[in-house]
């Protein structure tokens, strides 16, 4: 019997897909290409498939999250700056009845304010920060240990 490799969307919201030039003191210099590279390849290595997606725009994340959910599929986030007031990404993570990590390449409690708070941390299953790049490869071995115990 041959079994299906489990798939993991890692979905990005606003300005990631700016990374390389977008305040590289803070989120790096490495581009949203190079980082979905690396993130197919981490996927790969654990034994999942990985799709890597960005968008500037809070319906078409919502449609991504839905679509998760219909084709049971896990889920790696990182919202953006949607992390901190969108209730209406937060409705659809909780909908979710597979694997969420929420991930950040920065560490926002260690940022303004504003960023202390995220309306995803409690409908996730844990939350992977301030590790630039790595915080991905790190959300995507979660994903794979929640899989794991599930099966
Ligand atoms: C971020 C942190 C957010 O506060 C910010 O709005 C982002 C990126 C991160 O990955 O560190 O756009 O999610």
């Amino acid at each position: 019997m041959v079994l299906a490799m489990a798939h993991v969307y890692v979905l990005n919201g606003p300005n990631l897909g700016r990374l390389g030039t977008r305040e590289p003191e803070v989120y790096g210099h490495m581009t949203f290409d190079e980082l979905a590279e690396s993130c197919v390849a981490a996927a790969e290595g654990l034994g999942l498939t990985a799709t890597v997606l960005q968008t500037d725009d809070e319906a078409t994340l919502i449609g991504w999250l839905h679509q998760a959910q219909d084709e049971q599929a896990a889920v790696v986030l990182n919202p953006a700056a949607f992390t901190h007031y969108s209730y209406a990404l937060r409705d659809a993570c909780a909908m979710l009845t597979t694997p969420l990590v929420e991930v950040h390449l920065s560490n926002p409690a260690a940022r303004e304010e504003f960023r202390h708070t995220s309306v995803i941390s409690a409908v996730a299953h844990g939350t992977i920060a301030g590790f630039g790049a790595d915080s991905y490869r790190l959300a995507l071995r979660a994903v794979a240990a929640l899989l794991a115990d599930r099966s």
